[in-house]
């Protein structure tokens, strides 16, 4: 993919993002503008949608219960979000388009309404929001596939070897890896899904804000994201899909909003989209989404898929020559890829490593598992002895430090200029090792600053500081 002529997206108005100049301090000493590079673990709110959540909150109210103006102002823009929701994924006029929290939410409530019986398959490498939510079902997983082939032969030949019989199937696909960021061939895998009777579900967690989605195209039954990851952090996600499967059972959240009938010994569940929007909705979070779906849609995912692929283009050159890099992939080099990279550098500590970055250059990368440790381990060639190991140490309650890798990744705001100031830290860490002095917290087992003379911002909030490591994230 190659740009257009049009002028770069970087720096329109259209696509300006809320703290894109902020400065962060240095343990050396000075600030500088902070370098994002983890927009794959969520990404800044773009200042349209700021915009509009500013003005919105002029007229918030309750949604759908009430009769008051601002009631019906809310309303109308909470329904207008799911519209917005529906064109920018292309989603059938019929499908459902229902407001979850994201896309962890939205994979557990298609799996906890599923009709019974439903055979799953999942693979191996998915995040763990497309992985663990299936285990209460029965589900197949399949291991990590080496190519798009085999990977399509793998389902053709587990939805062949599926018994026979009136059961519905599940195919649960990763839109892009969050590890990775390869893009998976969905229509494709759709159209092999459909020939063998079953349906398909995409997380669509790290495809959505980097390129183009047509399920009606493409042929995708649901559909999983997250608004904090499309530049509307508010706090809402979407559920996208059929809408059989979502009334044939009882909905998965029971409450108010949810009904149309309560009497003591029965319920008379409502219709969709409100019969899985049980209690009261995230107005908010949805119109930020919804705006952001606008606002992408009117630049063109297609043209920002194209831009990132470049800016990628760009960092795989600069990154090659990095003494010790190595950046981890499954499939081959010129498969196409979300603007991601998961990388090691030689021998350094992948969380060491993530705070020189932080502390003396004020870049912002993740680092450790990134919620999908069969891919990872897979990755990192960890065998399934060491993998007992680990398992047993967790058990017992000890810390062990998980073998793990960093990860930077790129979107709205991203720069050749923050690509490059990266790629010259690296080298001069490669070159010359931490400058400063890091030491292993106890209690986070990660490596930090010592001393850290850093002082969080002064926010208008009661502060305190979470040590981080614990649990993991994205
Ligand atoms: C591929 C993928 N799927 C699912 C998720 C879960 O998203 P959320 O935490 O917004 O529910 C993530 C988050 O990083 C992801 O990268």
């Amino acid at each position: 993919m190659t740009a257009t002529h049009q002028a770069p997206l970087h720096g329109s108005d259209l696509l300006r993002l809320v703290g894109a100049e902020t400065e962060v301090p240095l343990v050396t000493g000075g600030t500088r503008r902070y370098v994002n590079l983890d927009y794959a673990a969520s990404a800044p709110a773009l200042q349209a949608v700021h915009d509009a959540v500013e003005e919105l909150l002029g007229w918030y109210s309750s949604v759908h219960r009430g009769a008051g103006f601002k009631s019906r102002a809310s309303t109308a823009a909470y329904e207008g979000a799911r519209e917005s929701i529906r064109r920018f994924v292309h989603g059938r006029h019929d499908d459902a388009v229902i407001i979850t929290r994201n896309t962890t939410d939205s994979i557990n409530l298609l799996a906890g309404t599923l009709p019974a019986g439903t055979h799953v398959i999942a693979f191996a490498g998915e995040h763990h929001a497309n992985l663990l939510p299936w285990k209460r079902i029965g589900v197949r997983y399949l291991p990590v596939p080496e190519t798009p082939a085999e990977m399509l032969e793998q389902i053709e030949a587990t939805l062949r070897d599926l018994p026979r019989c009136e059961d519905p199937h599940l195919v649960a696909v990763t839109g892009a890896s969050n590890v990775t960021g390869e893009i998976w061939p969905l229509a494709d895998i759709a159209r092999l899904a459909h020939d063998n009777g079953a349906r398909l579900l995409v997380d669509a967690a790290q495809l959505a804000p980097h390129a183009p989605i047509d399920m009606q195209r493409d042929g995708i039954d649901y559909l999983a994201m997250s608004g904090h990851k499309l530049y509307a952090p508010y706090g809402a996600g979407a559920l996208i899909g059929e809408r059989d499967w979502l009334i044939s059972g009882d909905p998965f959240l029971r409450g108010g909003g949810a009904v149309k009938l309560v009497t003591v010994d029965e319920t008379l569940w409502a219709d969709l989209p409100d019969r899985q929007e049980a209690g009261s909705p995230n107005v908010i979070g949805a119109v930020a989404l919804g705006v952001a779906c606008d606002t992408l849609s009117s630049v063109g995912m297609d043209r920002i898929a194209a831009e990132e692929a470049d800016l990628l283009a760009h960092a795989r050159e600069q990154l090659a020559g990095v003494d010790g890099f190595e950046h981890y992939r499954v499939w081959p080099a010129e498969h196409p890829r979300v603007g991601l990279l998961t990388f090691n550098m030689g021998e350094m500590p992948y969380d060491l490593l993530a705070a020189v970055l932080s502390a003396e250059h004020g870049i912002g990368i993740r680092h450790g598992c990134f919620c999908a440790h069969p891919l990872m381990m897979r990755l990192l060639r960890v065998d399934d002895g060491e993998m007992h190991r680990l398992l047993d140490e967790a058990r017992a309650g000890h810390h062990e430090r998980l073998p793990g890798a960093a990860r930077m990744s790129l979107g709205l705001g991203s720069t050749t200029a923050d690509v490059d100031a990266f790629a010259d830290a690296l080298r001069a860490i490669a070159a010359d090792g931490p400058r400063w002095t890091y030491v292993v917290n106890p209690d986070t087992d990660e490596y930090e600053p010592d001393p850290d003379p850093r002082q969080l911002p002064k926010l208008p909030m009661r502060m305190v500081e979470h040590p981080h490591g614990h649990g993991e994230s994205a």
